[in-house]
């Protein structure tokens, strides 16, 4: 054995079914682009195919073909985009596929790329069985409540699968049968190839059927075999919106229960939605309203909630984030968002640091134990350690053409109001002024005062807003000072 090899099964190669239309979507977008759980429909069959450490994967492109293939060459490089320039059906899809790949030989999966919740484990089950039995296809089956629509599985006296028959086709003692087709199979590619030839379009769609393969084997007299899927869940297809958010649902409705199966507590799981490819460790808490998505990763003792959107977002231990939307931030060791806070990409907060209410950060390094606490702008920053920005502080880090950089050093004290027009310097321990516009360099430990000293202009409500209520209370407050010292006020009880 080489060092690759283990004891899971393997397939020459995978081959995916995905050039329909998806008429029922009524969409601009083709089918198999359309996402669930932080994968496209595509993606996740390509997903629970990866285990199969298939030598080759052929995904049969047609419909929308242009941008399956761009989404494909961002999730699957190394796989073969077929065109089949007219949609004749599942099974001209597969012979299209094969034809593509003649130096194929042995196990081929080949698999409808509209099943986003088919998992590994499922496939390699199916795998493993069609491997065991030594047949030249099988097929993967579920008995559902609701079989509308899809192919039924027609089995003789002794069990042995005869033949898929699709609903349009099928009689009504077929109709009545629950167990069917997945869309799943695995074939042996000589068989595969053979059969897929002598397919007709003798159906009520004028298609030539991918089903109708197994009847050709079966009256061949070669092995064929059915293997039930443990959760007929996996099996779903998704061929409208309705079907794509109830897989959604039960998507991530099984990324919860792993989670909490694993030690997250998850407050609210019917508001709480959590990608494929996120990453939460035990004792980690999502409240109510949560969304974790892409490569966002949430570590032990964080809390995360409520209503917060974290996209490729990493929260480290002992965080928080209430309250706020994070688009491929780092929030440091029990440091705490929110609520109300904007983090854009390149935010990095370290440990124990504060960004608060009503403040939007992008490419900023915020030091340890620095604050940004209220309604402030901080772009295009490194703030050192221990410092904090005033109130109402705006990093100006764009001057219309071009961004530019602040550093802020270790224990500043910015002042509320403060604009920082980078590119500026404030050195370590140095101040600034409430309500001053930053233009130059701060050196350490300096107070910079930049605003207009304040002049009071005596008398000029009197004169101006004459009678006005403010120069009533003025002229009242005037009196009130000018008049002696014990003298009785209008404010006393005699
Ligand atoms: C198909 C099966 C049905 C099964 C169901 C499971 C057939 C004939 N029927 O029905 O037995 O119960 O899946 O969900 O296969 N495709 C092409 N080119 C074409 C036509 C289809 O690539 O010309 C692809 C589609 O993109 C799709 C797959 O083949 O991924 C199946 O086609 P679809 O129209 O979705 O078949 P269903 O009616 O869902
Ligand atoms: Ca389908």
């Amino acid at each position: 054995m080489t060092p690759q090899e283990t004891s899971e099964p393997s397939v020459a190669a995978v081959v995916v079914l995905a050039a329909g239309q998806g008429t029922r979507m009524r969409s601009s977008t083709p089918k198999v682009l359309h996402a669930l759980g932080g994968r496209s429909l595509l993606g996740h069959v390509l997903a629970a195919a990866e285990p199969l450490r298939a030598g080759t994967t052929v995904v049969v492109v047609g419909a929308g073909r242009e941008a399956v293939e761009a989404h494909l060459g961002e999730i699957a490089p190394a796989a073969l985009p077929v065109l089949q320039a007219e949609q004749r059906g599942s099974g001209h899809a597969a012979a299209v596929a094969l034809a593509a790949v003649p130096e194929v030989e042995g196990p081929v999966l080949l698999v409808n790329g509209d099943a986003p919740l088919l998992r590994a484990a499922t496939v390699t089950a199916l795998v493993e069985a069609h491997l065991a039995a030594g047949s030249a296809l099988t097929v993967l089956t579920a008995e559902v409540a609701d079989p509308t629509g899809l192919g039924r599985i027609v089995r003789d006296g002794s069990g042995a699968v005869r033949a898929i028959v699709e609903e349009r086709d099928a009689t009504d003692a077929q109709r009545a049968i629950r167990e069917i087709n997945a869309g799943v199979y695995v074939g042996d590619a000589g068989a595969l190839r053979r059969s897929l030839a002598a397919l007709d379009s003798d159906n009520d769609q004028g298609e030539q059927y991918v089903t109708d393969v197994l009847g050709l084997l079966v009256a061949e007299g070669a092995p064929v075999g059915g293997v039930l899927a443990d959760d007929p869940d996996d099996v779903l297809g998704c061929n409208d919106r309705l079907e794509l958010a109830a897989r959604r649902r039960t998507l991530n409705d099984r990324v919860l229960a792993d989670l909490m199966r694993a030690g997250v507590t998850v407050v609210d799981p019917l508001t709480t939605w959590v990608d494929v490819t996120v990453t939460v460790e035990p004792d980690a808490v999502l409240k109510p309203g949560v969304q974790l998505e892409g490569t966002t990763t949430v570590a032990s003792g964080a809390v995360v909630g409520p209503d917060s959107t974290l996209l490729d977002t990493r929260v480290e231990a002992g965080a928080s984030v209430v309250r706020s939307h994070c688009l491929g931030a780092v929030i440091g060791e029990v440091a705490t968002v929110g609520p109300f806070s904007y983090l854009r990409p390149g935010t990095r907060l370290a440990r124990g640091a504060k960004v608060g209410a009503f403040v939007e950060t992008k490419n900023v390094d915020v030091g340890e134990d620095s604050k940004v606490p209220h309604l402030s702008y901080v772009g295009d920053a490194t703030i050192g350690r221990g410092a904090n920005v005033g109130a109402a502080t705006v990093f100006v880090n764009y001057d219309g053409v071009a961004k530019h950089h602040t550093t802020v050093g270790d224990h500043v004290r910015i002042g509320s109001d403060t604009m920082l027009v980078a590119p500026v310097t404030v050195g370590d321990g140095a101040y600034t002024a409430a309500g001053s516009v930053i233009t130059a360099d701060v050196p350490p430990g300096a107070m910079a005062v930049a605003r207009a000293p304040q002049r009071n202009v005596a008398g000029w409500v009197r004169r101006r807003r004459a009678g006005s209520p403010a120069a009533q209370a003025a002229e009242a407050a005037e009196r009130r000072a000018e008049a002696p010292a014990g003298a009785p006020g209008h404010d006393t009880d005699e």
